[in-house]
């Protein structure tokens, strides 16, 4: 039974083999508003233990078989809510030290004083009042934090999902890249094992990737011919222009860098910076890997879709070259033993 839900009187357990102790304590706390149970020997007191619960346990340390101090650990253990005072006649400091290491709130020597008693099993039930308040107050916390964080992760989610439509709303054609990149990039980070955080941060990045292309004339982006050098040169700046949109914001994951690389290739024949290998983060070179075998297999204006099969040939002889060679494994060996396919929505 949990122990917020006991009500007044404060219920009390006292274990002493000695009569007339017991029934000393007993005495003494009928002038605190309390409801006592007896066990004569540890034994006793843990089943008595196993069918209520208490606030306060008064227990005597020299005792026939259990010692009270074992008793003590085993009640630490178990019942780590309910308060304990030793009330015993061993007065050793070195007794008194290890009580109060296993876990005893206080520490009565007999013969005891009205008073002492008193007050020490009021200020223990004030204390264990204010930590049983505590959790409470603790577990709310808890709760109201565990919940703001899905809310603030659930409108993440959604303004990614807005920042990618918007880009795709002004190229027809290219509708759907960045969340089918996005699908393909997170199933090759799985693959490949990395945790399900590092893994959420590629989607992230995939369903935005081409934000820069924003800076990029909608006739350019649409224009169903062979670019011009001027045109190429603009377009190939979105991965900085996306970057910048994005560096000053603290997302969890290094969002703004991914989309600046992800046209980083392996033997440095990449733009904006042509980086090397492990020069990029492995999650652009996932994403990488994802965009290209994305973009092949579908329409673009200026040719039709290329095919997956083409694609996947690609990235294969490309690799080490120009992709991530474990990332092209990881993508080879989704489509081709899991079936992974494009969703079409
Ligand atoms: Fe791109």
């Amino acid at each position: 039974m949990p122990l917020e839900s006991i009500t007044q009187p404060k219920k009390i357990l006292i274990v002493d083999d000695e009569e007339p102790v017991r029934r000393t304590l007993i005495r003494l706390l009928g002038k605190i508003q309390t409801e006592c149970r007896i066990a004569s020997n540890a034994g006793e007191a843990r089943r008595i233990l196993r069918e209520e619960a208490f606030h306060l346990i008064l227990c005597d340390i020299l005792m026939p078989g259990e010692s009270g101090l074992e008793l003590a650990g085993y009640i630490r253990s178990e019942y780590p809510e309910t308060a304990l005072i030793m009330v015993t006649g061993v007065d050793d400091p070195d007794v008194v030290e290890k009580a109060l290491e296993l876990g005893a709130y206080g520490y009565i020597v007999k013969p005891f004083k009205v008073s002492e008693v008193i007050i020490n099993i009021s200020s223990v039930l004030r204390r264990q009042r204010l930590e049983a308040e505590n959790r409470i107050y603790q577990k709310n916390l808890e709760k109201m934090v565990a919940d703001r964080t899905l809310k603030l992760h659930s409108a993440l989610n959604g303004v990614i999902q807005a920042i990618g439509r918007t880009v795709e709303s002004r190229d027809s054609y290219t509708a759907g890249h960045q969340r089918r990149s996005a699908e393909l990039a997170r199933s090759i980070a799985r693959k490949l094992g990395l945790a399900e955080d590092r893994v959420e941060g590629i989607h992230m990045a995939g369903m935005i990737h081409d934000l820069g292309k924003l800076s990029v004339p909608a006739e350019i982006l649409s224009k169903p011919a062979q670019l011009t050098g001027i045109e190429f040169d603009l377009i190939k700046a979105h991965p900085k222009v996306g970057y910048n949109i994005l560096k000053e914001i603290d997302f969890p994951w290094p969002l703004a860098i991914v989309i600046l690389q992800h046209h980083e290739r392996i033997n440095g024949s990449g733009y904006p910076n042509g980086l090397r290998g492990e020069e990029t983060l492995l999650e652009a070179r996932i994403l990488a890997v994802a965009d290209v075998v994305e973009a092949m297999a579908s329409h673009r204006p200026y040719r039709p879709a290329v095919g997956i099969q083409k694609a996947l040939e690609e990235i294969s002889n490309n690799k080490g070259l120009l992709y991530d060679p474990e990332a092209v494994m990881a993508c080879l060996k989704l489509f081709y033993e899991d079936q992974f396919r494009f969703s079409n929505e």
